[in-house]
């Protein structure tokens, strides 16, 4: 009994009704997708987050993030090598600093041999020809995980630009390529411009995390740097509203007039929007974070067997692309860049 509605009056063809334009020839074959397809992962495209840990030949797994691991400094330098080898650009680098190092006021990250800086000595000397970027924000060094100074509860701008402003020529004498601070401070791109310059790093770029939104997607990061039982409060007071995109555009115009190179946006696949909008308004490199959060739903989906894992991963990261990154920070980094290579 086959089911048969009534056909309209001057029933059309297909035809008729796409005036013979067929959309799906081009889809028709492999040879013929590949010819117009519109955006391409490459390992170019990619950036690696290592997570640092004190101690030699230690490579601790993360319990929220399958896969991946903190590393001792000589760990990382492998790493670093296997970047090369893979051809991935740069890696970022963030610390699990040693609990009885965090303070109040993150000083720690004001000492020149600190994890960090002894990080980035090691895999410049190492392997020169990989970017290293790092971050100067205090989150790692704080006894209550924000990344601000925090006096009577609340995050003091000025004194945290200062800060992290020292910490980041620290951070470029130990041969630092790319400093981006990630606290979301007020005036923190210009001071830190300013102070490089001063200090003879001009050449060292800085990356900004313009747009860092308040968001969930960090939980499995806080737990690999060690700040996740410490966080007093939430961050609502310095980063984005997540409900924002107007000011979310506004940050990233800020930071580009007081002198930064390259823009991120961060979360990466709930924000594809903002990047569109950054990109298109302002034409400037822009570069997603694929966050700790992000990486851990497709990976624990995938393990699952839920999803496929591998290709719900390069989707995307592709889907990064077309919505108008220049490159990504991913923790599928290496990954990619072994299956791109094979
Ligand atoms: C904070 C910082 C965060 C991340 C990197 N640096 C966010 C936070 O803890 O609030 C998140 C990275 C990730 O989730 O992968 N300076």
């Amino acid at each position: 009994n086959k089911f048969t509605p009534a056909k309209p009056a001057g029933a059309r063809s297909v035809d008729d009704i796409t005036g013979s334009r067929r959309l799906r020839r081009m889809r028709k074959a492999p040879w013929s997708r590949r010819l117009v397809q519109e955006n391409r992962l490459t390992v170019d495209d990619l950036i690696w987050p290592i997570f640092l840990i004190d101690g030699d030949g230690r490579r601790e797994p993360i319990e929220a993030m399958p896969g991946v691991f903190r590393l001792s400094v000589d760990m990382a330098v492998k790493e670093a090598e296997r970047a090369a080898r893979l051809g991935i650009p740069a890696i970022a680098t963030f610390p699990n600093v040693e609990m009885k190092l965090r303070d109040q006021t993150g000083s720690a990250i004001l000492d020149p041999d600190n994890l960090i800086n002894r990080a980035t000595r090691a895999i410049k000397k190492a392997v020169p020809e990989v970017g290293i970027i790092t971050d100067a924000a205090l989150d790692p060094f704080t006894s209550h995980g924000h990344d601000g100074i925090l006096r009577d509860g609340i995050i003091v701008n000025d004194e945290t630009v200062e800060q992290v402003t020292a910490a980041a020529v620290l951070q470029a004498a130990a041969g630092s390529d790319i400093i981006a601070p990630s606290d979301m401070m007020d005036g923190r791109i210009g001071a830190i411009r300013d102070a490089l310059d001063a200090n003879g790093f001009a050449e060292v770029a800085i990356m900004s995390y313009a747009t860092k939104f308040h968001s969930a997607f960090y939980g499995p990061y806080r737990d690999a740097i060690g700040t996740a039982g410490l966080l007093q409060g939430d961050k609502k007071t310095y980063y984005l509203d997540h409900a924002n995109s107007d000011e979310a555009v506004r940050e990233a115009e800020q930071d580009l007039a007081e002198g930064a190179d390259m823009l991120m946006v961060k979360p990466g696949l709930p924000y594809l929007d903002i990047i569109r909008r950054v990109k298109d308004e302002l034409q400037m490199p822009t570069f997603a974070y694929q966050v700790s959060g992000e990486y851990s739903m497709i990976k624990a989906a995938g393990t699952n067997g839920w999803i496929d894992g591998e290709k719900a991963m390069l989707e995307s990261l592709l889907c990064l692309k077309r919505a108008g990154c220049d490159g990504i920070l991913t923790y599928f980094a290496p990954t990619v860049a072994e299956m791109l290579k094979g």
